[in-house]
């Protein structure tokens, strides 16, 4: 595609700067993550001692609320704004002509799961109203998935369904989740192998090294354009003020921009309570999703975290951000056993009994069906019913409470299989 014929199909949609809301004014307290900076990390062995200070500050973070920022990490302010100019002008398209271009299906529970993956992970457009809330709401959520961006077959026309401003705009939305794949994220991996005692390298190897055109070998990633508008007050009061319910991620590391919209809340692990996360300039929030956690026996924490209604001073702006979901790849089993850690040997964390031996293919097939099921989700609280998945909850919104197994959380709450 020509310059000119970007420029045109730039202008079709009103490409545009994407206007950020002001910093709220109101009396919350956010938590400031902490920040890694990665501009400290420098390969080779006379910078160990650096890369091991990065760990340690890593690690309070992951073995805790399992969520950081991550500033200084290479990708510049007009990288982000060009990339937020076509998410807004992509996410804006009328439903109508979006049908085309559907990730599944139009509602969630119309989706015939033996035959689709769901719009959860499809490639191409979620409409808004896809997920069943509670009370009979549906959220007001448009996004849009990439997926197999690290493999040349992302650019194959006769592979791929992309919308024609996704098509215009391909190296350089490939070339943004390309680099967090290959660089950040390879970084802070090297930093976790440090954390638990092992070779740097061997996360990597084990399950995020990207193989060519090799799906299951390799591991992998979704991009994810979501944009939030706002929901009507009358269904807000119906789902407790909640835009996206409490949930932890399935695959192994989430990036996503921050913006300053107050809404993104990640619950206490050990308390409970929810927080808003602040907001930092040009970093990602990053969060360990649940493969992580298995694969280290749950010293790292895949916290629960939601989205919920800004304050009153935010209201008339909207919520935009670019995520990526990292993920192992899909042969790879999740529990701690191949890592072979002495740190989590010494800490005590192992693989459960009860966990079934699976692959994160296994989890992830399973898990990602789940999200917006009125089975799951029509609970009389914030939390979903709990769903019994291979010897490990879906989502584990107790584990931080003492002597909470399997046989309390069947007497305490409805544990549904699926
Ligand atoms: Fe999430």
């Amino acid at each position: 595609m020509t310059q000119s014929e970007v420029e045109q199909i730039d202008k079709k949609y009103n490409v545009r700067p994407f206007i950020e809301a002001p910093l709220s004014k109101s009396d919350i307290e956010p938590v400031q993550l902490d920040a890694l900076d990665l501009s400290l990390y420098k390969d080779g062995s006379e910078h160990f001692e650096t890369r091991k200070k990065l760990a340690d500050q890593l690690e309070k973070s992951i073995s805790t609320s399992g969520f950081f920022s991550v500033v200084n990490h290479g990708i510049d302010v007009e990288r982000f704004e060009s990339l937020k100019a076509i998410a807004q002008s992509l996410l804006e398209i009328p439903a109508e002509e979006q049908g085309p271009y559907l990730a599944g299906a139009w509602k969630s529970d119309l989706e015939d799961r033996t035959k689709s993956v769901g719009a959860e992970r499809g490639a191409g457009f979620k409409p808004k109203g896809y997920w069943s809330m509670r009370n009979g709401v549906h959220d007001s959520i448009v996004h849009y998935n990439l997926n197999n961006m690290l493999h040349p077959s992302f650019f194959d026309d006769s592979k791929n369904n992309h919308h024609p401003l996704v098509k215009a705009h391909l190296e350089e939305i490939a070339g943004y989740f390309r680099y967090l794949h290959n660089d950040v994220l390879k970084k802070i991996t090297y930093l976790c192998d440090i954390i638990l005692e092992i070779p740097e390298g061997t996360i990597w190897k084990l399950y995020y090294s990207v193989e060519e055109n090799d799906f299951e070998r390799s591991g992998q990633g979704a991009g994810r354009f979501m944009l939030y508008h706002n929901m009507k007050a009358e269904d807000e009061a119906k789902v407790g003020k909640n835009w996206l319910r409490g949930h932890s991620d399935s695959g192994g590391f989430t990036f996503i921009t921050s913006q300053p919209i107050l809404s993104l809340q990640v619950r206490d692990y050990f308390t409970g309570e929810w927080r808003y996360v602040g907001h930092t300039p040009n970093a990602f929030i990053v969060n360990i999703a649940d493969a992580m956690e298995f694969i280290t026996g749950g010293y790292f924490k895949s916290s629960i975290h939601r989205v919920v209604s800004p304050p009153e001073d935010q209201k008339n702006y909207r919520r935009l951000v670019l995520i990526y979901f990292s993920s192992p790849k899909n042969i790879s089993i999740v529990d701690p056993e191949a890592l072979d850690s002495p740190k989590l040997a010494r800490l005590g964390f192992s693989k459960p009994d009860e966990w079934a031996k699976i692959t994160f293919k296994d989890w992830y097939s399973i898990k990602g069906s789940l999200f917006g099921r009125k089975a799951v989700n029509d609970s009389n609280s914030d939390e979903p019913n709990l769903v019994l998945l291979y010897g490990r909850l879906h989502e584990r919104w107790h584990q931080a409470e003492a002597n909470f197994t399997l046989e309390e959380a069947r007497k305490r709450f409805k544990v549904i299989e699926i």
